[in-house]
């Protein structure tokens, strides 16, 4: 078998440059925080040679898919045989890679009766190694944390971040620290984060809280801040949009719907999008849509209420513990993918976030519930004839069923929504609860629950 990792195509690897979004400011260093020496405001990485040596964009195509076939550690990851789209790395044993990415593009039948667009797809994220999308972010920024000689590495989460980056500094021996808001995330991420070694810290705050906290720390210590404020992690999410095009032979859907928390993985896709539109991978651009939690819909009241002009914070509040996030840092680098995209931003409620995660359950996928707002959110622009039926739409499921099996047992023994104001309204879920059944163990209550369960 010939090692394809040593016989790349006739494209250049892409050198970078930092980029403000802002003043638009260019510079070669970033500093600790990832923020514009002028202006203050999120950095991008940006590729200037890419105007004068693209890539011819068959090669392209021809040598990512080629790279599949290769035994080597970078060609097999997901993330890294996409690395012409990547900020480029001196010697490819640099990468610290789990062989990310390569996540199924899933068709959901049952969803699509519901929804009644039959061309509905889920890009299941939560299929990576630690069960996340942040996987495919991580292994580009820890890498890069690496190279730059950091031994300590640090982020503020909602869990499954925290989870990613331990993982990725454990496989690259770096230290890591977490920083998560005390009793809300759950046990599942907790646990990810302990086992692959991490200092893990439970603040008595909320996420922003945390990562207000890590923003100090990070100017104070010599820790490299793995949040998605840093625009290595944006560069990794990137390729989630450039292999789900791969699956779709490169003809783009009408809609790729994701959910919104701190909106870097929305502006990770929507730069990639634009990307590949300006190097000739494809001829149009998708519509990305945001959909957030109504208890965590910074954005959508940005959008509505200032014209994503101003940032309007919330106070957060949703059992999608993922997204419970009350003031996104990258806002504005996701306003304006919603601008060139020509993308929607919803909001969805507590119940509909549980009706969408048990359907996309019941079609043996599953995913954790800030995943499930995308259905929720499908269904409203739907209704608002924003999405046709007859349009193809892509979902993406950002994590696993696993990561919060409390949600999934509450849901299911009916005890979800018991004491809140969604009590009553929650009767109308009944029919999607599959609550275990404790029977003495003889044959008669088996087979007496199997005739009731053909009912
Ligand atoms: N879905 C899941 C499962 C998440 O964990 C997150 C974010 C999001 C969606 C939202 O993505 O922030 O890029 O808009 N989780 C972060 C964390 C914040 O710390 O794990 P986003």
């Amino acid at each position: 078998m010939p090692n394809l990792s040593t016989s790349t195509p006739d494209v250049r690897q892409a050198a970078f440059r930092f980029r403000c979004i802002a003043c638009g400011d260019l510079s070669d260093n970033a500093s600790q925080n990832f923020r514009c020496s002028h202006c203050g405001d999120l950095l991008e990485i940006t590729y200037p040679l890419w105007k004068e040596t693209a890539p011819e964009a068959r090669n392209l195509k021809d040598a990512w898919r080629q790279r599949r076939l290769s035994q080597s550690a970078i060609d097999q990851s997901g993330v890294w045989r996409f690395r012409e789209a990547l900020p480029a790395l001196a010697r490819e044993e640099q990468a610290i890679t789990l062989r990310e990415g390569n996540t199924p593009l899933y068709e959901l039948p049952q969803c699509a009766r519901i929804t009644g667009v039959p061309r509905l797809f889920a890009k299941h994220q939560g299929l990576n190694p630690t069960g996340s999308f942040k996987d495919a972010g991580m292994t580009v920024a820890a890498t890069f944390a690496r190279v730059a000689g950091f031994r300590w590495v640090a982020c503020a989460s909602t869990g499954n971040t925290s989870a990613s980056m331990a993982a990725y500094a454990a496989r690259g021996g770096m230290r890591s620290l977490v920083l998560v808001p005390e009793g809300k995330i759950s046990w599942s991420k907790l646990s990810q984060a302990l086992d692959y070694g991490a200092v893990t810290c439970q603040l008595r705050t909320d996420f922003d809280g945390c990562l207000r906290l890590l923003q100090e720390l990070v100017s104070r210590a010599p820790v490299y801040q793995l949040n998605s404020i840093n625009p290595f992690r944006l560069e990794g999410q990137k390729t989630l949009a450039l292999e789900l095009l791969e699956q779709l032979d490169w003809q783009p859907p009408d809609h790729i719907i994701v959910p919104g928390g701190n909106l870097g993985n929305s502006s990770a896709i929507g730069k990639a999008l634009v990307e590949m539109r300006d190097l000739g991978l494809i001829s149009r651009l998708p519509k990305l849509s945001v959909i957030q939690a109504e208890g965590a819909n910074a954005l959508v009241r940005t959008l509505r209420e200032a014209a994503g002009k101003r940032l309007i914070s919330v106070q957060a509040e949703t059992r999608a513990t993922a997204v419970r996030i009350g003031n996104p840092a990258s806002w504005k680098k996701a306003v304006h993918v919603l601008e060139a995209t020509s993308g929607a931003c919803e909001q969805v409620s507590e119940i509909e976030i549980a009706q969408a995660k048990a359907e996309i359950g019941a079609e043996g996928i599953g995913c954790e519930p800030a995943s499930a707002v995308t259905l929720a959110g499908l269904k409203k622009l739907v209704k608002q004839g924003f999405v046709k039926p007859e349009e193809t739409v892509v979902l993406v499921l950002t994590g696993n069923l696993l990561k919060d099996p409390d949600f999934t047992m509450e849901f299911h023994r009916g005890d979800l929504f018991k004491g809140s104001a969604d009590e009553s309204a929650s009767a109308a879920l009944e029919s999607l609860r599959r609550p275990p059944i404790v029977l003495d163990a003889t044959l008669e209550a088996v087979i007496r629950t199997l005739e009731q369960a053909e009912k």
